[in-house]
């Protein structure tokens, strides 16, 4: 391993890999016991705060390293990835907390089981589903996200568009595990999101809440972005990823119009520099709010699968705004070379609550690297999924 931060910004896919790569081991030699997964670094810092096995970000790290392992071929990504694949195994078997299971599973999980195809993997993610499914509503027709808040907000049923993300777990496991209840329960979780968490606009709203026993909707919130109106960014960029990974699965027009809805939505209201902030709409001094590179990574990689879906001129135009997104994030101010061992800056995680306001977050990381990755399998004439 080598203990230094990488410096400067190159320009092939592979080179930006490399670097990652580089990064990486400075933050793994830094991980101060077994089960302590890298989450973010503040503002200005380069120490990583870190969350244990069972917090909505823990399997992030696990998939970087997992994609460290294809995207370099170097075996010792795979010993390290195994390690800490090996530390979320519990969680596939505990009661859940919330809907964040999707989160924790598939990036660790679900890429070393399509790494590894060792079905212990798959049977964890089955456990992992099946969990899940217990927060599923038949009445409302999804998955409630947050049990926590239904006595705290009052919030009976609430669903916010972030689930969406943990619908590729039940899809997943639905195709390989022949489980077509768990297919049912994601697709109508999807059509009902369509249906409630969109505006007129095209934007998507944080939360919904929804009668739990009569299903009706009962009100639209946010709890991470500026208002209840206003289109928080990495919320829009969990829709972009949502509904084209939905389709991936289902092949519904109307997920992939939806997708493609929402990129449109995203891709219009993008500031000069092509990297959103927090919220689109934070105030009248939106040029001083932070930014969310992770929202524009989450973005960049979905449009690579999005183009794989659409004919040649919208396909060629979703392609090229993921490429520029990935050359922007590669270079200053984005680039965390030289500052800490993160591979990307200016992250917003909850700036509500005044958490991780332009930091380094390990999913803007994880999901960069994915969108390297996918990138690299289009150069090379591969299917990006
Ligand atoms: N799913 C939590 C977040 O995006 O912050």
């Amino acid at each position: 391993m080598v203990f230094a931060f990488a410096q400067g910004c190159s320009s092939s896919v592979q080179e930006q890999i490399s670097y990652c790569a580089l990064q990486a081991s400075v933050t793994l030699s830094g991980i101060p016991s077994e089960g302590m997964m890298p989450h973010s670094v503040d503002s200005g810092s380069d120490q990583w705060q870190y969350v244990v096995p069972g917090r909505w970000t823990s399997g992030f790290w696990p998939g970087e390293l997992w994609y460290l392992y294809e995207g370099t071929g170097d075996v010792c990504w795979k010993e390290e990835a195994l390690k800490a694949t090996a530390q979320m195994l519990p969680v596939a078997y505990e009661t859940p907390h919330s809907h964040d299971v999707g989160f924790m599973m598939t990036p660790s999980l679900g890429n070393a089981y399509r790494l590894t195809g060792n079905d212990s993997y798959l049977e964890a993610m089955e456990s992992a589903a099946d969990s899940l499914s217990t927060l599923y509503n038949p009445n409302v027709g999804t998955f409630l996200s947050w049990p926590g808040m239904v006595q705290k907000m009052d919030w009976p049923h609430n669903t916010i568009i972030d689930n969406m993300l943990n619908l590729e777990l039940l899809f997943q496991v639905a195709a390989c595990c022949d489980r077509p209840d768990l297919y049912d329960i994601a697709f109508r979780h999807a059509e009902t999101t369509m249906d409630h968490q969109f505006r007129e606009d095209g934007s998507t709203c944080h939360v919904v809440v929804y009668d739990p026993v009569t299903g009706e909707e009962l009100a639209k919130h946010t709890h991470q972005g500026w208002k209840d109106g206003s289109m928080w960014a990495r919320g829009q960029a969990w829709a972009v990823y949502g509904f084209t990974m939905a389709y991936r699965f289902t092949r519904d027009e109307r997920f992939l119009q939806t997708a493609v809805r929402a990129a449109e939505t995203y891709l219009n209201r993008l500031p000069a520099d092509g990297i959103p902030f927090w919220d689109f709409d934070a105030g009248e001094q939106l040029e001083d709010q932070p930014k969310d590179a992770s929202a524009a990574a989450i973005v960049a990689s979905a449009l690579l699968e999005l183009q794989g879906y659409l004919p040649a001129s919208e396909s060629k135009k979703y392609r090229s705004e993921a490429e520029k997104t990935l050359r922007i994030l590669s270079a200053a101010p984005y680039r965390a070379g030289g500052q800490c061992s993160a591979f990307l800056l200016h992250s917003t995680g909850h700036m509500p609550n005044g958490n991780e306001v332009d930091a380094s977050l390990s999913y803007a990381d994880y999901y960069y690297l994915e969108a390297l990755i996918r990138l690299k399998r289009l150069q090379k004439g591969n299917a990006v999924i």
